[in-house]
């Protein structure tokens, strides 16, 4: 036989696309070129494949090879081709049986004395593999498990390409990989509990609001004072999540290298560090990955000490804010990753930290504070729904007042205003918008006029005008409230108000 194909996976985006790779071997000048490659891709995956398959002590042929990955149009990136492009060749010398390569997708790295490395995007590949309707799905084994995770694929980890030709000859027993039990569980535990916060209420009041309708939060006051401590407390109280989304966040992580090998069960909570590059941000590069407001899809994206990110790196967020994906724009194509996060920023309100602080004097000049606080992207301010102080703690507070409410307490609540609003619209009061936000966010007599002053005299924009509304809803959902009354969006108006953003 002179030409063999097999079955292969790429990555776009979050999604593993089909892929098939042709080898024709003929009589000539002994070559081997393989076309539908980016160019620097193509030089090293052939000498991989040729160095690994004698090292394997098979013979590549001395003839011309020709490797011709399908379709054209799709941009093809990563080692991933590796593998069914070696066991591609050898099945045109018969060491492999074409037929064992009909409906099984083949992923993987090759180094150059056969080993297998691990792939990106093994999830993402197993799940692909499903659509297309291949039985099976052979990989590196360190990818096994991740791939297994989903099921309605049988998955075959292997260790080299001699393994995985003596499996495809059916010579010897590769076991299955099967789903690893994952614990649900993962979802609420974590170790960080709201009862170790004292005082706070007002914040802690706010994030509530904030995981109940998924809104984004700026949280400023001096250091110390527990906004760090706040922020990392929020996934713990964020409502479980659905099998889907436990899918979706897990294909990301996975697209980025990060699988874990199980289904993500627990909310994403990440913090990069201010020093981030703008593609670490919104993801992108050669070889595409998703970056930190991928990976905190469906979860939550902490931005601590705000001001000190650079402006031009948090501006590829305002797209992620108001659609919940990030597109990426590159040569060949766009592709595109979900991005659903609700946004929590902490920072200090000067330079020194302590600007309206009642017991320590601030000692920045008002020209300092205005830069500091110039350097907070105005886009990005439009964006957040809750402002929240979060003052020093007087020291009643600190020395044993009341027991704070623990965590599990507060996730009831908030899965019950969750709850409600699934019912009521499908999706998170944030996401509200349109005819939808109109339906939703009705407003009769007393708050009506509440909200016609407040427009005048707090001069809101049509964004922060929606803002409210959506976040007066969640306080209503949290009351069990069928309409917004007077109260709720009063406590709605309170959190577009700060002490040192209003100066
Ligand atoms: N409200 C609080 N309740 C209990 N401990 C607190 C509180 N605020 C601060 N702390 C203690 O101070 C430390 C620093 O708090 P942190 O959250 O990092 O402050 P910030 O981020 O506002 O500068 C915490 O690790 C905690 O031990
Ligand atoms: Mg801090």
């Amino acid at each position: 036989m002179s030409v063999c194909r097999a079955q292969s996976l790429t990555l776009s985006g979050i999604d593993a696309l089909p892929v098939e790779v042709e080898v024709d071997v003929s009589a000539g000048l002994p070559g081997f070129s393989i076309v539908g490659l980016p160019d620097a891709a193509v030089q090293e995956a052939r000498e991989r494949v040729k160095v690994a398959i004698s090292n394997s002590g098979y013979k590549f042929p001395t003839k011309k090879v020709i490797v011709n990955l399908a379709p054209a149009h799709l941009r093809k990136e990563g080692p991933a081709f590796d593998l069914p492009i070696a066991l591609a060749v050898l099945a045109v010398s018969g060491a492999v049986p074409a037929e064992s390569l009909k409906d099984a997708g083949i992923v993987g790295e090759l180094s150059l004395d056969g080993g297998l490395r691990g792939v990106r995007g093994a999830l993402c590949m197993a799940e692909g593999a499903r659509r297309e309707g291949l039985q099976r799905l052979v990989l590196p084994v360190s990818n096994a498990n991740e791939a297994a995770s989903i099921g309605g694929v049988k998955v075959y980890g292997i260790r080299t390409l001699r393994e995985a030709v003596d499996f495809l000859c059916g010579g010897n027993e590769v076991v299955q990989a099967v789903a690893e039990e994952s614990d649900r569980s993962e979802s609420v535990e974590t170790a960080e509990d709201f009862a170790d916060v004292a005082g706070q209420r007002f914040a802690r009041r706010a994030l509530e609001v904030a995981a109940s309708g998924g809104h984004n939060v700026l949280m400023s006051g001096p250091p110390g004072s527990g906004k760090t401590m706040l922020a990392r407390r929020l996934p713990g109280i964020l409502p479980p999540l659905t099998l889907d989304e436990s899918i979706q966040v897990t294909k990301v992580h996975s697209a980025a290298g990060e699988g874990k090998g199980a289904l993500i069960h627990a909310r994403p909570f990440r913090a990069p560090h201010h020093t981030i590059s703008t593609s670490g941000l919104a993801g992108g590069g050669s070889n595409p990955r998703p970056g930190e407001v991928s990976l905190a899809h469906h979860g939550v994206l902490f931005l601590d000490e705000f001001p000190e990110f650079n402006r031009a790196t948090l501006e590829v967020l305002r797209q992620p804010l108001e659609d919940g994906h990030v597109t990426i724009s590159r040569v060949a194509a766009t592709l595109s990753y979900p991005a659903r996060v609700t946004l929590v920023c902490s920072m200090n309100p000067c330079p020194c930290g302590y600007a309206g602080d009642k017991r320590r004097a601030c000692r920045c000049s008002a020209g300092q504070i205005e830069r500091y606080q110039g350097r907070i992207s105005g886009p990005l301010l439009d964006r957040i729904d809750l402002f929240v102080d979060v003052p020093r703690l007087t020291r009643q507070e600190l020395r044993g007042g009341e027991a704070a409410e623990p965590s599990s307490v507060i996730r009831e609540r908030v899965a019950a205003a969750r709850e409600t609003q699934t019912l009521r619209q499908g999706v998170p009061n944030s996401t509200l918008a349109g005819a939808r936000l109109r339906e939703a966010c009705a407003l009769r007599g007393d708050s009506e006029a509440l909200f016609g002053a407040a427009i005048d005299r707090m001069g809101l924009t049509g964004r922060s005008h929606d803002r409210v509304l959506r976040v007066a809803r969640t306080i209503a959902d949290l009351d069990g409230a069928g309409e917004i009354a007077v109260e709720h969006l009063a406590e709605a108006l309170n959190y577009r108000r700060s002490s040192f953003l209003d100066r």
